[in-house]
């Protein structure tokens, strides 16, 4: 057999580069690509396998007219499964549809593919897979996303006795230093996804401000991250209104965590900033019981920027990253802000708070006040702010804001990796709707209108001139409610950990 390469990972199955199908392999994943579609003619074109040249020539042939007589087309996503020829060596075969030659070209097809590959395998624990024979990245991307499935509040009275596959073998045509290299990207990757992912899906009576925080420091920690937390008597003492505001209502107090991955010194400093909502029941303005149980992932964005920047030091990106990450549960109470309460943010804005639903922009104004007193190049902030996010875009495109130019590269970056961002603008002629009877500002506008951008122009007033900024609205996107597809599971997704990742390393690259 060839040389294996593993990788360090901290879950996931362990995925390693080979150049042959080895003893131990149960299944061979290939991918099958559909012919090209000809009208004219009647009998369609038989698909062709991806990678085939790791089989025999007897097992290429047998498994190409197996499929054909069952109808496998090669469509993107189709799933055929058949019992190996003899000499392969493994059990079954499994073709995944990765759509025609053009769609060889587009990563995301293929990190789909694998996606739903890896997720038909329950009850198989050792896999080979030709999918990375076009692109290692995307494939592993894939698989180790597809694999991804949470398991810590199961006890063994509902424990899944079967597991997907916890050895992957992908096969290449040469395991060089090209190819770990993509490799050990993709696991980076890969990983801090699902570090956001388990983020979001640990419930809020086991993720509260406090415990976010030292998980945070934790895991920052591990990560060579230099870590600070500010409790709540700071935060008071500090005059963080927002946090302070939104916090108090409830009996687990608010915290803001800040990570920071140091780059050279001449490296351009990005700051990060997400919104930790461990819990938003609307607090006063509570909201209705329906759904509410979804509110488990208004701490998506503080997920994905904590995630993003453990990616950097993972990927030691020579660029300078500081996650501002306010943290706190929005709960009715005695204690808790009122409808028409008046608080200061930090820096000194006030704000009337005309609906306590409105929280996320509160707490984000402070941390991304906080973030900008370091004079960073970029300001990255995301969250899931808004209903109208949905309303505008659906549930898997995030919204993002900001000043133009730069709002407009991380939207191009995210589309270059299958997270799909897209501008969004923000109106003047709403900012004058955020005016208050009372205070510099409130809180929301007096109707629905544009809700997402509303909440974009608050935010907006509490960036500094000069700074590049890009706000992502990912109410929708951070937190799959449907069934799983490709490689996104249902639950936490890890969206826009790789948005961020990408255009760190694009700064990076290019300032
Ligand atoms: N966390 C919610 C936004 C949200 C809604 C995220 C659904 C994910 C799914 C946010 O704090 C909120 O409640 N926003 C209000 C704002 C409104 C009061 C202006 C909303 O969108 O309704
Ligand atoms: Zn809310
Ligand atoms: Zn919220």
């Amino acid at each position: 057999m060839s040389k294996n390469e593993s990788v360090d990972r901290t879950r996931g199955p362990q995925i390693t580069l080979t150049t042959s199908i080895s003893k131990d392999d149960e299944v061979l994943v290939l991918g099958l690509v559909a012919a090209p579609s000809d009208d004219n003619s009647i009998d369609a074109a038989a698909p062709t396998l991806l990678g085939a040249d790791v089989l025999d020539d007897g097992s290429a042939t047998a498994i190409s007219a197996a499929l054909s007589a069952l109808g496998a087309t090669g469509s993107h996503g189709e799933v055929t499964r058949l019992a190996a020829p003899e000499p392969l060596g493994v059990r079954v075969v499994v073709a995944i549809g990765v759509g025609d030659e053009k769609s060889l070209d587009d990563p995301e097809k293929l990190r789909q593919a694998a996606g739903v590959a890896i997720r038909s395998l329950e009850g198989f624990d050792v896999v080979a897979t030709t999918l990375g024979s076009t692109d290692i990245g995307a494939a592993v991307e894939g698989l180790f996303l597809g694999a991804y499935r949470f398991e810590e509040f199961r006890s063994s009275r509902s424990a899944s006795t079967k597991q997907l596959p916890g050895t992957v073998h992908v096969v290449v045509e040469s395991v060089d230093k090209e190819a770990k290299a993509e490799l050990a990207h993709a696991i980076a990757v890969a990983d801090s996804v699902a570090i956001a992912r388990d983020f979001v899906n640990t419930p809020p009576s086991h993720l509260y401000p406090e415990e976010f925080a030292e998980r945070a420091r934790e895991l920052g920690a591990k990560a060579g991250l230099k870590v600070e937390i500010l409790d709540f008597d700071s935060l008071q003492k500090d005059g963080y209104g927002g946090i302070v505001g939104v916090g108090k209502g409830s009996s687990r107090l608010p915290r803001l965590v800040r990570l920071t991955h140091a780059g050279k010194k001449s490296a351009k400093k990005v700051a990060l900033v997400g919104k930790g909502i461990t819990f938003d029941t609307g607090g006063i303005s509570i909201k209705p019981a329906a759904n509410m149980d979804q509110m488990t992932s208004d701490m998506g964005g503080a997920a994905a920027v904590i995630a993003a920047t453990i990616a950097a030091a993972r990927l030691d990106l020579p660029v300078s990253v500081t996650a501002t990450v306010p943290m706190a549960e929005n709960m009715p109470s005695g204690t808790a802000q009122r409808p028409g309460d008046v608080l200061t943010q930090y820096g000194g804005t006030t704000v009337e708070v005309l609906n306590t639903d409105a929280e996320g922009r509160l707490v984000l104004a402070d941390a991304i006040v906080r973030a900008c007193e370091d004079e960073p190049d970029y300001l990255i902030d995301t969250a899931t702010l808004t209903g109208a996010q949905m309303v505008a875009l659906g549930t898997r495109t995030p919204g993002v804001m900001g000043t133009a130019d730069f709002r407009d590269r991380v939207s191009a970056l995210s589309a270059e990796i299958g997270e799909n961002a897209w501008p969004m603008p923000l109106p003047a002629e709403l900012r004058a709707d955020l005016k208050s009877r009372v205070a510099d500002l409130a809180n929301v506008t007096p109707h629905r209108w544009g809700g997402m951008l509303a909440a974009g122009l608050f935010l907006k007033e509490f960036v500094p001139d000069g700074v590049q900024w890009a706000h992502i609205d990912i109410a929708g996107p951070a937190f799959n409610t449907s069934g799983p597809w490709g490689y996104t599971p249902k639950g936490g997704t890890g969206v826009p950990v790789r948005t961020i990742t990408k255009v760190l390393e694009d700064i990076a690259a290019n300032g």
